[in-house]
């Protein structure tokens, strides 16, 4: 079975497809994405008109790439599915719409993918996939969430932000330097050459007894520290960069332990474009070690956004029996979506 996905959440053209082969776990076939960031670089952010504009410009041609490299047709489609949520409103409705042109054209049937479930799946894209039962460390630059994932489709909220995801502090903290967008992964390549203690940074709610986390404090940090250091910023960003990701990352990788304990599993894994973060992945790997837990990631090139955890994510809800597609093309996207309301 041949399942294309589309992704069009947020600032990235995702299209992939993946082959389903019965009982053995689904395979990419080919995937293409288009970045936007160098067009909203300009304006500090995401600017979500020009974004949804960029979708359409981009999705047909991506599609026909993913094909190309499959060596497949459309024809040769049997399942087209698509971002329904969460993400920004009018970037999602250019995926659900010719999502659901083709499924209508094609008559195929169409389905809807939760954005966030696609991260959680992601790994059993990887070479090394995991198993269920796990606990998901799921940190996007809109989530940070530490769920129960018993199969698929089950999943239990054990922990979430009350304010700021950990990739908005990278990116907030990131612009607050002067540093650009997107901020985490500059701000963490600066981070190489800085002392992580340089700074005594807070870390929100680490002795909370719960697995909640807080990083709107963090940003508040930075910019007080920034402003300390006056006409010495400069010569210091490099350090201040260092001690903010050792923040982030240290309330990270207590909290996935906590929950890796309170649920008894030894399984972790790490899903969303943080996990691209290499300070994280070897903090985490070293307090992995230690109690004899496996972290699982996804390939680092499907860390943000995709199609092929799209696809993939439609896949495995295919398999599984807990979704099936439909051929109603009447579609509707969730721009706010809790994982937890997924059936
Ligand atoms: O999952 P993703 O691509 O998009 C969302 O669904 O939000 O995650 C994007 C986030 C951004 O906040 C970005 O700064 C962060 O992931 N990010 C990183 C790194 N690469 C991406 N943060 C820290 N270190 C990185 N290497
Ligand atoms: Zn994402």
């Amino acid at each position: 079975m041949l399942v294309l996905g589309i992704e069009s959440s947020c600032d990235e053209t995702g299209v992939a497809l993946v082959d389903a082969p019965g009982r053995e776990l689904p395979r990419l076939r080919g995937d293409a994405l288009h970045s936007q960031i160098e067009m909203h670089r300009a304006y500090g952010g995401v600017v979500p008109e020009l974004a949804s504009r960029d979708h359409i410009r981009r999705v047909l041609p991506l599609t026909q790439a993913v094909l190309a490299r499959a060596g497949a047709q459309l024809a040769d489609l049997d399942v087209v599915a698509y971002t329904r949520g969460p993400g920004l409103a009018g970037a999602l409705l250019v995926g659900a719409g010719v999502a659901c042109a083709l499924g209508a054209a094609l008559d195929r049937p169409v389905l809807g993918v939760h954005h966030l479930e696609g991260h959680l799946l992601s790994p059993f894209l990887s070479s090394d996939p995991p198993e269920f039962p796990f606990v998901a460390l799921l940190v996007s630059g809109g989530h940070t969430q530490l769920m129960r994932v018993d199969g698929v489709g089950r999943y239990e909220l054990l922990g979430e932000t009350i304010d700021d995801a950990a990739g908005e502090a990278f990116d907030k903290s990131a612009k607050l330097m002067g540093l650009g967008y997107p901020g985490g992964p500059a701000l963490s390549r600066l981070a190489e050459q800085g002392d992580p203690q340089a700074f005594k940074l807070p870390r929100p709610l680490l002795h909370s007894g719960d697995l909640d986390f807080s990083f709107a404090g963090l940003k508040t940090a930075v910019l007080t520290q920034a402003g300390k250091l006056g006409a010495d910023l400069e010569r210091r960003k490099a350090d201040l960069a260092a001690s903010t990701q050792a923040a982030i990352t240290e309330v990270l990788v207590r909290k996935a332990m906590a929950a890796l304990e309170q649920a008894g599993l030894q399984r972790l894994v790490v899903a969303g474009g943080v996990g691209a973060n290499q300070s994280l992945r070897a903090q985490l790997g070293a307090a992995a070690g230690k109690r004899n837990v496996r972290v699982h990631y996804p390939e680092l090139n499907l860390c943000t956004d995709n199609g092929a955890m799209i696809a993939m994510a439609a896949a495995m809800r295919l398999a599984a029996g807990v979704q099936a597609p439909t051929r109603s093309y009447a579609f509707d996207v969730r721009p706010r979506w809790p994982l937890s309301q997924l059936q």
